[in-house]
């Protein structure tokens, strides 16, 4: 653990929005009064009918959160209507292609214009309130647009990350009930295609219920259109109107469903409603990344992920910005592709993951060096912990000593950041999240639920309810009860492990559930088995994560195949490449060691602890393997151990 410290520049202090004092006030303030101010800080958003009732529930029995309920709004109108007047022609979004030379701007007014003109689109093939629309785009301006041509609508958008298997998309479809669905001809990565529709004429062979498809032209590579299903996005606006009255929604009415990975099962929909969400998009997104008007952000997220809907889409939009979308990778065509689009847009305020900064660190300082960065104010960070090296790395050769570097923690079902530095009231420490936002109650409890006090480590949840925390697993609110909220009775269980020091500072020391971040993705280790298992010849899996340069966690897979079949090379890469047309390309074991047997106790259930430590090659201290059926099994895993 890093014991350096940064303290706050005074300039930065003078000017931020907000400082130590302030911090103090309104922090004492959220935790004290939340319904008072929160009563205040809504106003942020637009409302159509502003909520007197603040905030109704807590943790305990059902969990039936409500946030300003009796408030009414449309989460577009705040991103598009209410800046016509003040900013229609500023720039809303610049979009950088993945080819460095192709980039486009589109202001607020024509921003608004797409999106209802695209609203209009959708209503003629009979989206309404209430219904579920499946996103299936790559990082274009168009998947913005369709996210708030939804919310004008009404319709709850489900959007699914380009890199997910067919079969990936059509469970979401299923789960969600969607009726029309999204996509494009083609997505562009680091030069390489993605065949968007092909994928989505494979999952829809399974999802007899949708009857419309709306493909955009990106590539303009050549795909079948099935006649009566699918339809030509432009061909379609050409010919809607560009007016498209907002529909009316009540704060609590779902603005998306959001499917991510637990330690259990299939993914979730986490279900997102929209008067709280859009408060908290805009609260974190001005306090964290102390925006100001007319600055240029980017947040490298994509808009398959919540960091993508709350820091590319909403609450920058909701804020006024510039946002950028950007369509490639950090290191196409070179590795200084990062910092030649900072300097092309003059961006001010740049937010990606510990991931791509370690891979960026791997290729050494010249790439870096041989641009300006000059624009840069504020660097941020989020998905996974970042190492210290990292951070320092990051501050120094990005940052150039000059740019604060904020450390955000926070989960698809926090809506938005939770735990993190603001630039002008909280010192950093490389690798500390720091400290709680207001409105944020973080508390460390031992293993029976009981809280802990000062410097310690424990398991991180959070007190109290939230503007911006999910509502429900979208069609099972048991599910949503019981994953959340009955670990500890009366909390909100992250699933996180954290440490807090002498400083009252949040070290988060990462998952203590079967959940792996790989590359800041959320994969589920039974996710990642059950695919294997489906595979014929696959009689057993146990999946684990273990320590990765470059991706924070990489996939371990120990695989029992069924008897009389051979363990060789071919079979090892049909089944890594089995998982990945499984699930998508993410969830591919980085590692598959072949396990004659698994380590089970005398009642069946696997020893994950042994095997994470088998994968971790720290097989000196095992500790108690005497509760195993067979404890020989670890001594040939560990003989046999791959990588
Ligand atoms: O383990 C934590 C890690 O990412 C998990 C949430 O993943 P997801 O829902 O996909 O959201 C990612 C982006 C918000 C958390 O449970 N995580 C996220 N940010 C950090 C982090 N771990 C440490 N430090 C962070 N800044």
């Amino acid at each position: 653990m890093s014991d350096i410290l940064f303290p706050v520049k005074p300039e930065i202090a003078a000017t931020a929005h907000v400082n130590a004092e302030q911090y103090k006030a309104i922090y004492a303030r959220a935790a004290t009064d939340p319904a008072g101010y929160w009563a205040e800080e809504c106003k942020r958003i637009a409302w159509m009918k502003p909520p007197t009732r603040i905030l109704s529930g807590d943790f305990h029995g059902d969990v039936r959160v409500k946030w300003f309920e009796d408030g009414t709004l449309n989460a577009s109108v705040s991103c598009l209507d209410r800046h016509l007047a003040t900013r229609g022609d500023q720039v809303a979004i610049i979009w950088e292609s993945d080819d460095p030379n192709v980039s486009t701007k589109i202001t607020y007014r024509q921003l608004y214009e797409q999106v209802c003109r695209f609203a209009n689109a959708l209503k003629v093939l009979g989206v309404r309130k209430g219904d579920r629309v499946c996103i299936y785009l790559p990082m274009v301006v168009e998947a913005a647009v369709a996210m708030l041509a939804c919310a004008r609508l009404g319709a709850a958008h489900t959007v699914v990350f380009g890199g997910f298997s067919p079969d990936s998309l059509a469970q979401r479809i299923k789960d969600a009930g969607v009726r029309v669905l999204i996509t494009a001809d083609e997505g562009r990565r680091g030069g390489r295609k993605v065949p968007l529709k092909a994928n989505s004429d494979a999952a829809l062979r399974q999802c007899p219920d949708v009857h419309s498809v709306v493909v955009v032209k990106v590539t303009g590579g050549d795909v079948p259109m099935q006649t009566g299903r699918d339809h030509d996005y432009a061909t379609l606006c050409a010919a809607a109107s560009p007016d498209c009255p907002p529909t009316e929604m009540n704060a609590e009415d779902p603005l998306f469903v959001l499917y991510t990975s637990g330690s259990t099962g299939q993914p979730k929909g986490a279900l997102h409603t929209t008067g709280g969400y859009m408060v908290w998009a805009s609260y974190t997104h001005e306090l964290v990344f102390d925006y100001r008007p007319g600055e240029v952000y980017w947040c490298t997220a994509d808009v398959g992920w919540v960091t993508g809907h709350t820091y590319i889409v909403y609450g920058p939009l909701a804020n006024g910005a510039t946002t950028l979308m950007f369509e490639g990778v950090p290191t196409y065509p070179d590795a200084s592709r990062f910092w030649q689009v900072v300097d092309k847009h003059q961006v001010n305020i740049f937010y990606t993951a510990p991931t791509a900064i370690r891979s960026l660190m791997r290729e050494g300082e010249a790439p870096v060096e041989k641009t300006s960065r000059k624009s840069l104010r504020l660097l941020g960070s989020v998905g996974e912990p970042i190492n210290p090296e990292a951070w320092l790395w990051y501050h120094r050769v990005v940052g150039e000593h000059r740019c604060p570097i904020v450390d955000t923690w926070w989960q698809t079902e926090n809506g938005g950041i939770m735990i993190s530095p603001l630039i002008g009231a909280i010192a950093l420490k490389p690798g500390s999240a720091t400290r709680p936002l207001p409105g944020v109650l973080p508390v460390l409890v031992d293993a029976e639920g009981r809280e802990l006090e000062g410097e310690v480590e424990g398991n991180l949840c959070i007190k109290a309810p939230w503007p911006g925390m999910m509502r429900t697993v979208y069609g099972d609110h048991d599910r949503f009860v019981q994953t959340y909220f009955s670990t500890y009775k009366g909390y909100y269980f992250t699933g996180d492990g954290a440490r807090r020091d002498a400083d009252g500072y949040f070290w988060i020391t990462g998952r203590v559930d079967d959940v792996i971040n790989v590359a800041g993705h959320r994969m589920g280790t039974a996710e990642v088995e059950s695919a294997l298992v489906a595979h014929p010849k696959v009689a057993e899996a146990a999946v684990v994560g273990f320590p990765h340069d470059i991706k924070g966690q990489g996939i371990y897979a120990y695989v029992t195949l069924k008897v009389g079949e051979e363990p060789n090379d071919a079979l090892r890469k049909e089944l890594i490449a089995w998982v990945r047309k499984e699930i998508g390309p993410i969830a591919a074991p980085d590692t598959l060691q072949w396990a004659p047997s698994l380590p089970k106790t005398r009642s069946g259930k696997i020893m994950r602890r042994i095997l994470r430590k088998i994968a971790a090659n720290e097989t000196d201290g095992l500790g108690d393997t005497s509760t195993l059926a067979d404890p020989s099994v670890v001594k040939d895993l560990i003989e046999h151990r791959a990588g």
